[in-house]
This record gives structure tokens, sequence and C-alpha cells, in this order.
């Protein structure tokens, strides 16, 4: 019989928790043949609501969930972990940058880290999707020596399938189609969507689009700055879209990317593309074996050059602001 994986969700009673934990208790992070044991991570005043989700995710009869535990205290909730989403933090509201965060969300990452080095799996695989996402991973890791540092990842699929539902509308063809887009650094307003290597139906996408005015001043910044557009238009962060975004992750990153194919997320470089090793930032990847690598060898032209480098200097601007904070 195969052993349950034991996955751990912060933040498991807000708005991205409702429409992840379903979709994981049905067998979509992991695969159709893996049972999963929940473990909710909330602060005390969310365990009531998180009470009531555990309710009706066994009112759903998943045939894979084979358990469901709440708590309110770190080391508790990632004992024995052997995936945690770290979901839990202040979402901003209208008018806030996600750097906005660093100092309210700083203090939750540090802790976790701790908890998790303390009590997780050897596998622990760790995805942040609170924001500051890339800087907050880079507070857990730091905090936990004993966790590979490569275990830590941050989100940016949901740039990257923003990015290809984008560029499917511009050009006509079907999101699946589309192959080797990239987001590159982090998930901010500075981040870079990178057609230069994509394909459309085997084609180049630039020559498919060409039309480098869409691209700066449409594609882009669409891109960039989806995050505000749903919070300007729904009121509240994107939920559903990042649930789905985490669950893509997570799968890839265990089940492996497909053949001939690359995705984007938020890793540890090692100094590729020019990017400062240890800086959690975006690059094209693929995973097998249960492990990222970044595709090496990609030319790099001078657009791409300067908008990497701006997003991956920001990226070093909140490292050195936590830093100064003492939360590194
Ligand atoms: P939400 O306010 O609906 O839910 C957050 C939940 O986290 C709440 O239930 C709260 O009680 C809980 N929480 C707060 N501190 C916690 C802690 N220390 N431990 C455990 N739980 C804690 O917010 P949401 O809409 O679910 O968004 C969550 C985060 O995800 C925000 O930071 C948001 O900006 C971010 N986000 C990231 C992406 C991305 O692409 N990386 C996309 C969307 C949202
Ligand atoms: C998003 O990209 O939708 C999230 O990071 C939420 C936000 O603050 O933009």
């Amino acid at each position: 019989m195969t052993q349950p994986v034991n996955v751990t969700v912060t933040g498991a009673a807000g708005q991205i928790g409702y429409a992840l934990l379903f979709r994981i208790a049905s067998g979509q992070l992991l695969g159709p043949d893996t049972p999963v044991k929940l473990r909710l991570l909330e602060i005390p005043q969310g365990v009531k609501a998180a009470e009531g989700t555990a309710m009706e995710l066994e009112d759903c009869a998943f045939g894979l969930l084979e358990g469901i535990d709440i708590f309110d205290d770190p080391t508790a909730g990632f004992a024995g972990a052997n995936v945690a989403l770290l979901v839990g933090a202040r979402p901003r509201g209208a008018g806030m940058e996600r750097g906005d965060l660093l100092e309210a969300n700083g203090g939750i990452f540090g802790p976790q880290g701790k908890a998790l080095n303390a009590g997780a799996a050897d596998d622990i695989r760790v995805l942040v999707v609170g924001n500051p996402a890339n800087t907050n991973a880079l507070i857990a890791q730091a905090n936990a020596p004993d966790i590979p540092a490569e275990r830590f990842t941050a989100m940016t699929r949901l740039d990257h399938n923003r990015a290809l539902s984008q560029l499917a509308g511009k050009s006509g063809a079907a999101v699946s189609e589309i192959r080797n887009l990239t987001i590159w650094g982090n998930h901010s307003a500075t981040q870079y969507p990178d057609i230069f290597h994509a394909t459309i139906g085997g084609r180049p996408a630039a020559e498919v689009v060409d039309d480098q005015a869409w691209l700066v001043d449409t594609f882009i910044p669409t891109v960039a700055k989806r995050g505000a557009a749903i919070i300007e238009a729904r009121g509240a962060s994107s939920a559903a879209s990042a649930a789905n975004a985490a669950i893509d992750h997570v799968h890839d990153w265990v089940n492996g990317t497909p053949e001939g194919s690359w995705t984007s997320a938020a890793i540890p470089s090692d100094g590729s593309y020019g990017v400062p090793e240890g800086l959690i930032s975006s690059f094209p990847v693929t995973s097998t074996g249960g492990a990222w690598q970044i595709v090496q060898g990609l030319d790099v032209n001078e657009f791409s050059r300067a908008r990497i480098d701006a997003s991956v200097a920001e990226l070093a601007e909140e490292r050195d602001a936590v830093k100064g904070l003492g939360l590194i």
C-alpha cells in the first residue's frame, strides 16, 4: 500500500486555501495514486473557519484523503511534512505593492522556517505563495539550515500561466500550442515575461506575433500588473488562479515537466544567467527526478538582459532589506 504524503497548508482558512485544499484532496497535486494527509496550519483566529473547511473536505468523501489535522502551532503543523505550501500571509490591498508587505509578512516566515527545520520530513519540498513570495522563501530558507537550500521555492507559475493566456489571445493559438515561455526575476511588477525562446505551434513566438509595440506596451505590463488588476476588479487578490498555479508547480516538481518543454519557478540561483547565487529568482526550469534544473545555454538578448537585471536588482534590494530587519 502507498504511504500517504503529508501536505501542510498554511493560511488554510483563507481564500487560496479554500480553492486549494479540495484539489489536493482529490489527487490533483500529487497524482491519482497518491493518498494524502492534510495538515492545516492557521493562526488561532483562523482555526474555527479551518474546522469548517475540514468538515466540507470530509463531506466530499475523497478516496485519497487519509486524514485532516488542524494546528495553530507551526512546529506541530510542519512535523513530518513532505510538502509545505506556505500560503498564509497578509494579502496586499488596493494601491499597495507586494514589497510593502515585507515587514508584515517577514515575521511569519522566520518562525515557519525554524519549525520546518525542526520537524519536516527529509524529503520536504516548500512552495511559498504568500507575498512577497521570493523574499519570504529566502527568509524561511535562511531559518532552516538543515534543509537543502533548493527545497525552498516561490511561486511564479501564476505569472507563467497568465503569460501563456495573453500570448494565446494575441496569436489566436491554443495555450497547448505554446512552449517555453519564461518568467524571470521577482513575483512583482518588475518580473520579466520573456517570449524570445517561446514557440507557438513550433514557430518562434516573436515571429508569429511580430509586434514589438504590443510586447512592450501591452504584453509585459499586462502580465506583470495582472495581480493588481485582479485586486481592482474583484476587490480581493487572485485566489482560484493562484491555487491552480500552486497545484501546477508542485505537481511538476514531484512528477516532472513534460519532455521538450520548460516552465517557470522561483528557485535558489546557482549564479546562472548572472543572477547572484542564493537569490530566489524565477528561471526557465525543468524538473526531473523530483528536482528543478535551470535550463542552460539560452541566448539572452539586450532587451531581455536589461529587464532581467532590473528585476534581479529588486530581489537583491529586498534581500538587503530583510537582512537589515534581522530576518535572515
Ligand atoms: P487571505 O487573507 O484570504 O488568507 C490568508 C490566511 O492566512 C488567513 O486565513 C489568515 O488567518 C492566515 N494566516 C495569516 N498568518 C498566518 C500564519 N502566521 N500562519 C498560518 N496562517 C496564517 O489571503 P489569500 O487571498 O489566501 O492570500 C494569501 C497570500 O497569497 C497573500 O500573501 C497573497 O498576496 C498571496 N498570493 C500570492 C500569489 C502568487 O502568485 N505568488 C498569488 C495570489 C496571492
Ligand atoms: C497575484 O499576483 O495575483 C498575487 O501576488 C496577489 C497580488 O498581490 O498581486
